[in-house]
């Protein structure tokens, strides 16, 4: 796959390996990291078997259809979060560019079109011994995917459908790459500031983890400031985020 370098700032995918076919991106990512892979390499597939998604989902890539790429990134600070949040205003940017509306983040990354899911990010840290490798940032989008059940259907979206027109996936995984790149060399602050304003959790009801309430905010570190309805302020740092019934009460 030919990708033009120009206009990276951060030296991303000067080394790439694309697979017609991979268990998962993030898991050959995860291996070649093991081996010494440079910060800024990418692996890319045109088809996941064993696509995964956060909290032992599965991830679903048919050939033809979708974006599957993982991301290293070797900086020594680099939090998770920082990389949920580059990934996720990537993404964002991305659909924005190539003309959809109602785009917006729900919190902590997935990238909704029209309320429904067009990506999702799996951020993973590799460990050897009690030595950080580097970060895996794991990026599936749905451009044309036919969706396999009628939960699906109903609740994810795809870009070709979001932007009325065709898209050539090797045009937006380019496209992609440098919106990854230029966010990457942003400052933290910048990337945080950037990811707070595109979100679309924030002033509403929403539970997780047991926590039930209205979200008020973002900490820098991504964390979600929620104000329960017992008057508490509580933070949740990850897990699934469910929007609560807005009919149900005050927050
Ligand atoms: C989610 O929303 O649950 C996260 C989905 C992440 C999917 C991407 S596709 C590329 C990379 N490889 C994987 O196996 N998963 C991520």
């Amino acid at each position: 796959m030919a990708l033009s370098h120009g206009k990276l700032k951060a030296q991303l995918a000067r080394r790439l390996r694309y697979y017609d076919s991979v268990g998962s991106t993030n898991d050959s990512a995860k291996e070649w990291l093991i081996e010494g892979a440079p910060d800024g390499a990418v692996v890319i597939a045109d088809e996941q078997r064993r696509g995964r998604g956060r909290h032992g989902r599965v991830w679903h890539t048919p050939p033809g259809v979708a974006l599957a790429l993982s991301v290293i990134l070797k900086p020594l600070d680099a939090s998770p979060a920082h990389v949920n949040m580059i990934g996720a205003l990537s993404v964002y940017d991305l659909a924005r560019q190539i003309g959809c509306d109602e785009v917006a983040i729900k919190w902590p990354n997935d990238v909704l079109i029209g309320g429904k899911k067009v990506s999702g990010i799996l951020v993973e840290s590799i460990w050897e011994s009690d030595r950080l490798l580097g970060v895996v940032l794991g990026i599936g989008v749905n451009v044309r995917v036919k969706f396999p059940s009628a939960e699906l259907l109903h609740t994810a979206a795809n870009l070709e459908d979001a932007a009325r027109s065709p898209l050539e996936r090797a045009e937006l995984l380019r496209q992609l790459l440098e919106l990854v790149d230029s966010w990457y060399a942003a400052s933290a602050d910048q990337v945080y500031v950037a990811w707070r304003r595109r979100l679309l959790t924030l002033g509403q009801r929403v539970c997780s983890s047991g926590i039930r309430g209205l979200a008020t905010d973002v900490t820098p570190e991504g964390a979600l400031r929620v104000k329960c309805d017992s008057g508490e302020i509580r933070l949740i740092h990850a897990g699934d985020l469910a929007l609560a019934d807005n009919s149900e009460g005050a927050g």
